[in-house]
């Protein structure tokens, strides 16, 4: 993609995100659409996050020269060239036979990172190499065998991925009706490529039961300690909603801390990112990068989280609409298209660089009556 400045004006219209789920839908097992659509339980929290982001109220600034915006950041030192990376995820292969390589590769078209799940479909070593030069992260699930988890954190240094993303609100699987219903499986022939296996029926969800078998869910502080021996690599903590806990993880060595609720998958009635991000930012007072997912689907969503004090948003399922729908393509337009809808949300609010997005563009600062 092209990495300089745009240049005003911005033309494109902006995404219909709610067309892409439509048209991918159709291209879905049911089953498969309603794994990645779903939350937990009554779903609340999975609604309240992009809600969430709706909540928050912009003061634009005006009269300051935007004929050049320039979207590009960076990222624990990786250069980005907008503040929006692709959030781990399970599973790429259920939407498209190319699965993580195709993510991977449309990603690094986009000039941004993907965060490759421990559960992907391919192995970390396969994405890597879908995306040679690109910079990419690795999710860690850590499992109840230290061994192999440590194995994992091995892999993924030798491959080349820049960061470690630990993922800490899965110490069980939040119920997940719809799974329940439809006895989520993967499909025959399909593997967890980094663990070597595929799921195993059950009379329910078979990634509940993956979870409850072979993930830990015992850990406590010290094991982001204990991460932190088994690489350089920095290590982020994912799911991180309160500001005791994330001033905990910092006193671990936490290089960047995500604020997330999973996407609403995990606990539902859990505080929705937007809402979370403030009291984290202010815990964690420049000691880590932050960064914060769930409900992002707008440019303007993105640049709240900016003014709210967020180093960059990780975007989850509209990545996979895409990759249903489109493909490597698909997912390059949609990071394109978040890209145009960025540039146009900072023109807007008289802001030629990310570094001048900040909390006075907010009505009020949330959180804060
Ligand atoms: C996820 N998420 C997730 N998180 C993680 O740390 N490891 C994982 O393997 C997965 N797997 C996964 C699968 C699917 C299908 C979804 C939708 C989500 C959570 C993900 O990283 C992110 O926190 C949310 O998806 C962000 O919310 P939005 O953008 O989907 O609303
Ligand atoms: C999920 C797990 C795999 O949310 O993170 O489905």
């Amino acid at each position: 993609m092209d990495a300089r400045p745009f240049r005003r004006p911005v033309v494109s219209p902006a995404m219909d995100l709610v067309e892409l789920e439509q048209r991918a839908r159709t291209l879905l097992a049911p089953t498969a659409y309603d794994y990645i659509a779903g939350g937990a339980d009554d779903e609340r929290t999975l609604a309240d996050n992009a809600a969430a982001w709706g909540r928050v109220r912009l003061r634009p600034r005006v009269l300051r020269d935007v004929a050049l915006v320039d979207s590009s950041t960076t990222v624990l030192g990786t250069p980005v060239s907008l503040p929006v990376l692709v959030a781990p995820m399970a599973y790429h292969r259920l939407v498209h036979d190319e699965g993580e390589e195709a993510t991977a590769a449309g990603t690094a078209a986009a000039g941004t990172v993907l965060v490759a799940s421990t559960l992907a479909t391919t192995s970390l070593e396969d994405v890597a190499a879908a995306a040679p030069g690109s910079p990419q992260w690795f999710q860690l699930y850590v499992h109840r065998d230290r061994g192999f988890t440590a194995e994992l954190v091995a892999r993924a240094g030798q491959a080349g991925y820049r960061a470690l993303v630990l993922t800490v609100d899965l110490p069980v699987l939040g119920y997940r009706p719809r799974d329940e219903r439809n006895r989520f499986t993967l499909p025959e022939g399909m593997v967890m490529a980094n663990v070597g296996r595929s799921t195993e029926a059950t009379d329910g969800s078979a990634i509940a039961l993956y979870a409850a078998g072979e993930l830990d869910p015992s850990l406590t502080p010290a094991d982001v300690g204990w991460l932190r021996g088994l690489t350089t690599l920095p290590v982020l903590v994912k799911g991180v909603l309160r500001a005791d806990d994330a001033r905990t993880c910092v006193d671990e060595g936490a290089a960047g801390i995500v604020v997330s609720n999973h996407g609403g998958r995990q606990l539902d009635s859990a505080v929705a990112g937007a809402d979370a991000l403030p009291e984290v930012v202010d815990a964690v007072a420049g000691r880590a990068e932050v960064l914060v997912d769930g409900g992002v689907r707008r440019g303007t969503d993105v640049v709240k989280a900016l003014a709210m004090g967020a180093r960059a948003v990780l975007l989850g399922r509209p990545v996979l609409w895409a990759l249903a729908t489109g493909g490597a393509d698909g997912v390059t337009a949609l990071l394109g298209g978040m890209r145009e809808e960025v540039v146009r949300a900072m023109a807007l609010c008289g802001c030629p660089t990310v570094a001048d997005v900040g909390p006075d563009l907010l009505s009020f600062p949330p959180g804060r009556p």
